[in-house]
């Protein structure tokens, strides 16, 4: 099978290509192969290759910084909504399979039951959560025209760092750099959602593709969800960290984006996966200088 995975210096890309080029023929690309916005460029790219499989890991994911101009907004919903149409429309136009990811934040995180994969988000928080919708909607709008496609929705990523200077440093990273600096750390105790591990993502990404399960949305995380608060908790025990950590509410804690309160991904269709604390003591053990 030959698969193209786009952002693929990212942190889910490396972890992708890793897991694929062991039995498929992989072409990997990110922004300096081909910009996805480049609707001509990503087009022709794709037609001269024929992928069997398109993997768009390549996203606009600055939370904060989407909010601060309309240009970032704009560009957000380029790469995380408009893109995701060119690529819909060049896979139909080969017969690829298009694999795209999508965020908990579609959803308003009213519900604290959590969110099946056949929920309807409709009214987003933030405008992250707006582009990413905006995405979804270009591939779901092509279903039944031909297009394969499997939408899968997963949060909060951690995991090793992709090649790219951009991939963004995870919750974990940050706090354990913060916590070699500071004596005491102020961590929300709100927010309640799942993480997912990208080795763990990127092998049920390929488990799906390899299964021939029928197209459409999966939510993919790992178990046991919980707030920022009680990940800090976790990560400083399995990492033997002495720091005092204070939960505090997202108003004491200030963000130019506002996140969805319950945003947990519910799986109704494949095999549960690990909690993120196995995961991330396999993280911790990989990253001892972390
Ligand atoms: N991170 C999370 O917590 C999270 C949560 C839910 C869903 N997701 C989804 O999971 C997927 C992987 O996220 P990630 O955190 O691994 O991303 P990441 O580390 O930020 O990597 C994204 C990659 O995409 C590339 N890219 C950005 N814009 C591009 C463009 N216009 N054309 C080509 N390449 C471009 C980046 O290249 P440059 O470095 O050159 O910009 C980077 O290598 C994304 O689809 C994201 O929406 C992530």
């Amino acid at each position: 099978m030959k698969i193209l995975i786009l952002g693929a210096r990212g942190n889910l890309g490396g972890q992708l290509v890793k897991v694929f080029e062991k039995d498929s023929e992989v072409i990997a690309w990110d922004r300096s192969e081909v910009d996805i916005t480049d609707k001509d460029l990503i087009t022709k790219k794709i037609l001269e290759i024929k992928p069997d499989a398109i993997i768009n890991a390549a996203a606009y994911n600055a939370v904060d910084k989407c909010e601060e101009s309309e240009e970032e907004f704009e560009k957000a919903k380029k790469i995380n909504g408009q893109a995701a149409g060119y690529l819909a429309d060049a896979a139909i136009s080969v017969g690829a399979i298009l694999i795209r990811y999508s965020s908990d934040y579609v959803f308003d995180g009213e519900n604290k039951n959590g969110y099946k994969e056949d929920d309807v988000p409709d009214n987003p928080v933030d405008k992250y959560g707006e582009s990413q919708l905006a995405g979804e909607k270009e591939i779901i709008s092509r279903s039944g025209k031909g297009l394969k496609w499997y939408l899968i929705r997963t949060s909060k990523l951690f995991g090793p760092k992709g090649e790219s200077e951009a991939a963004k440093p995870s919750f974990f990273d940050i706090i354990l750099k913060l916590s070699k600096e500071k004596s005491e750390l102020n961590v929300v105790n709100e927010e309640v959602s799942c993480f997912a591990y990208t080795p763990d993502l990127a092998k049920a990404t390929k488990e799906i593709l390899a299964s021939g399960k029928g197209y459409g949305i999966y939510h993919i995380v790992n178990g046991s969800p919980c707030t920022w608060y009680e990940a800090a908790l976790e990560l400083f025990k399995l990492a033997n960290t002495n720091v005092k950590v204070n939960a505090v509410s997202s108003e004491q804690f200030p963000r130019l984006a506002k996140r969805p309160k319950f945003s947990v991904l519910l799986n109704t269709k494949l095999e549960p996966m690990r909690s993120y604390k196995e995961a991330l003591k396999e993280y911790l053990n990989l990253n001892q200088e972390l």
